[in-house]
């Protein structure tokens, strides 16, 4: 589904179920409760606080492949404290792999040497440290994974989007209109599901009581009926469009239920392009091609980023 009206009225017929939930689907088969979930939030909206507290690094070297180097970036700055067992969850190599993702959980669970109160850590591998059985460690880090590797996967891939659609930017022009405007034509969501529900087909006689639906934001985003010069990268329309109500704009999900994690990402993605704009880098003029591949997480891969100026 494309049509903004549409898309709008199928997700407000009904509350998303534990199976639709990006982050907090069941783990192993188990739920994760209402209540963990908002544990586990506010642990790690602390963690990108204290992140964010920080100052602005004086000499970084932002250069190389991205999102790679945004990732790492991110990891350092939010979870950088953490052992190496957890910090090894967010890593960019268990992206794609289950398999190996819950081999890494179950070797890092049955090591010795697991987190004592006194060591220094984020507030997330906190929630960790607190398991006594192995099974529950297991679960902890699957927790940890959750919550912590979308923080770096998701803001690596809005910044890379930012650098191959504008970079070099113009100066007048702020980050979070650069942001919304990447999320608009490059949104890491770029679809919603939704699993067939009987509210459906009295919306639309198209959708069967059987059929999922997906919803396209990638296309609402873009189409011509509802913005000028649709796929014209244009970060200055955002100062007379309202983000939270412009219609078929959703990079975060609908408004009765938007995104848990959206006030960490913006701050963040603005923090890496403050750095970026400082140290005057942007995508290599030699490069004018780059692949998106059709994946959950919607980004551009192997940018090669380097020093503009
Ligand atoms: C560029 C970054 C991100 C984008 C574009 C994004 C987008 C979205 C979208 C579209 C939804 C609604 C999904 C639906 O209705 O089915 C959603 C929900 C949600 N997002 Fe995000 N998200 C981002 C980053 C994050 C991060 C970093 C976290 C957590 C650390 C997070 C946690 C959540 C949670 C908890 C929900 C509610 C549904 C659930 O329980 O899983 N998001 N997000």
């Amino acid at each position: 589904m494309a049509d903004a009206a549409l898309i709008n009225e199928l997700l407000q017929a009904r509350p998303a179920n534990e199976m639709e939930r990006p982050t907090f689907k069941p783990l192993n088969g188990q739920s994760i409760s209402r209540n963990d979930a908002s544990v586990l939030m506010q642990a790690v909206g602390h963690d990108v606080r204290v992140a964010l507290k920080k100052p602005l690094e004086q000499r970084i070297d932002l250069s190389g492949k991205w999102p790679l180097t945004g990732h790492n970036y991110l990891r350092d700055l939010v979870f950088g404290v953490d052992p190496y067992r957890l910090k090894l969850l967010v890593d960019r190599t268990l992206e794609l792999t289950p398999k190996l993702t819950w081999t890494v959980i179950a070797a890092g669970a049955a090591l010795p040497g697991w987190l004592r109160p006194t060591d220094p850590a984020s507030a997330v591998a906190e929630l960790t440290g607190t398991q006594q059985s192995y099974q529950a460690r297991r679960h902890a880090m699957g927790l940890y994974r959750r919550v912590a590797a979308p923080v770096c996967f998701t803001v690596a891939a809005l910044v890379t989007g930012a650098l191959w659609l504008g970079s070099p930017f113009d100066t007048h022009t702020s980050n979070k209109h650069i942001l919304l405007e990447t999320l608009r034509l490059l949104p890491p969501s770029w679809n919603i599901l939704r699993r067939s529900s009987p509210e459906f087909p009295e919306i639309d006689g198209r959708i069967s009581g059987a059929d999922d639906v997906l919803l396209l934001p990638i296309l609402s985003h873009r189409d011509p009926r509802l913005w000028e010069a649709p796929d014209e990268f244009q970060p200055d329309r955002w100062h007379d469009l309202d983000p939270d109500t412009h219609p078929g704009y959703l990079p975060f999900g609908h408004a009765n239920e938007r995104c848990w994690g959206r006030h960490m990402v913006m701050p963040l993605a603005e923090r890496l392009l403050d750095l970026l704009r400082r140290d005057g880098y942007a995508v290599s003029s030699e490069q004018t091609r780059a692949t998106v591949p059709l994946a959950g997480l919607l980004e551009v891969v192997d940018v090669r980023v380097g020093r503009h100026v």
